[in-house]
């Protein structure tokens, strides 16, 4: 691996306390290229601009697929990722289905690794304060002929987070619109995927939510997703989860969620939910808990959810509440504060 320490580190700059998602970048990058049918040697870099050409496949037919997922800092300065495995089997998962090569595993873990030692400063210790690492894959090859690149980037950057106060989530069963159907490329973590995501969302926000909740294609009857999350109902003593398919992420903290509760006897069903037995369960006051969840949040509370102009609150979220145990249990895992029985925490240092 190619490695050029950027000599000017701008950490010095950076307020740690007041962090917006996803808006400052770490001092280096992550660099691969796809050319003649191979890999060529990965690259560190200092963290750039890069010089693309405007009729890169990329921009117009939108060969792009992603990951999100953290590293942690505990309190002796050691530095861990949170099921990266997972995060690299999702990541070529993905490219498949886009035509994107797959990419090596040792590059992707060498490659990880030299870059968060050498961004370690960047990880503050504490409770809420992680690094969102983001690798990406885009099509690279000039040329406006419709068909697969035969050149990619691979890339790998690194953005110091805190954690956010999410503030009431009041969310929208969508009707019209979706996020994936079926045969389609809701499974992968495809950039179009959220691009198609943006304007219904932005019609539900401008209608006094925050999240839409997204429902099968065909139907519109049965929950899929929670804007960017997977999503949890707690009916009764039993939690409910979609099972995943082609229209569904398979989200790494949805089945960290799912392999935790059953370690702690809390009931949990992957099963499709209506629409209507939602509605049922919570006009029946059998509805307890709803929230969504990912790497960003972890675990998201949904307060209310609408469903044909008529809205339907939450029960107020007690500190015992399943989605908080299970939240405390994901985090004290992460920043090595628990014992790691399944074997979750991978060490950078
Ligand atoms: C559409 C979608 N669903 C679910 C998730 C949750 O996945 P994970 O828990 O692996 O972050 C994400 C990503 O965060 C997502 O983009």
């Amino acid at each position: 691996m190619i490695v050029k320490i950027n000599k000017s580190s701008k950490i010095n700059t950076i307020n740690f306390q007041n962090l917006n998602f996803g808006e400052i970048f770490t001092d280096h990058m992550f660099v691969c290229d796809f050319e003649n049918n191979t890999w060529k040697e990965p690259q560190i870099l200092p963290y750039d601009d890069i010089k693309i050409s405007p009729s890169s496949s990329v921009f117009h037919y939108g060969q792009a697929v992603f990951e999100g997922m953290k590293a942690f800092k505990d309190d002796d300065g050691g530095i861990w990722l949170f099921r990266p495995e997972d995060n690299f089997k999702r990541l070529n998962i993905s490219s498949k289905r886009l035509s994107i090569p797959e990419f090596p595993k040792k590059y992707f873990f060498e490659g990880l690794k030299k870059l968060l030692l050498l961004d370690q400063e960047w990880i503050k210790t504490g409770y809420g304060n992680s690094l969102y690492v983001r690798p990406f894959v885009f099509a690279n090859k000039a040329g406006v002929s419709a068909s697969p690149s035969d050149k990619y980037k691979f890339m790998i950057i690194c953005s110091p987070a805190k954690s956010y106060y999410t503030g009431d989530t009041n969310v929208k069963i969508e009707e019209n619109y979706s996020r994936a159907c079926k045969g389609g490329i809701g499974f992968a973590k495809a950039a179009g995927n959220y691009a198609a995501q943006f304007y219904p969302t932005s019609l539900a926000i401008n209608q006094g939510f925050q999240q839409v909740i997204w429902t099968d294609s065909e139907t519109h009857s049965f929950i899929e997703e929670s804007g960017t999350m997977n999503i949890f109902v707690k009916i009764n003593d039993t939690l409910i989860t979609s099972p995943t398919g082609d229209t569904i992420l398979d989200g790494i903290t949805r089945r960290s969620i799912i392999e935790l509760s059953k370690h702690i006897n809390q009931k949990v069903e992957i099963r499709k939910l209506s629409v209507d037995e939602l509605v049922k369960s919570a006009e029946n006051l059998e509805l307890n808990e709803m929230f969504g969840c990912g790497t960003a949040v972890v675990i998201n509370p949904i307060r209310s959810f609408s469903y044909k102009n008529k809205k339907f609150n939450l029960p107020e979220i007690k500190d015992n509440s399943i989605q908080n145990i299970l939240k405390e249990s994901i985090l004290k895992i992460q920043y090595n504060k628990s014992s790691d029985i399944f074997n979750w925490r991978y060490k950078i240092n």
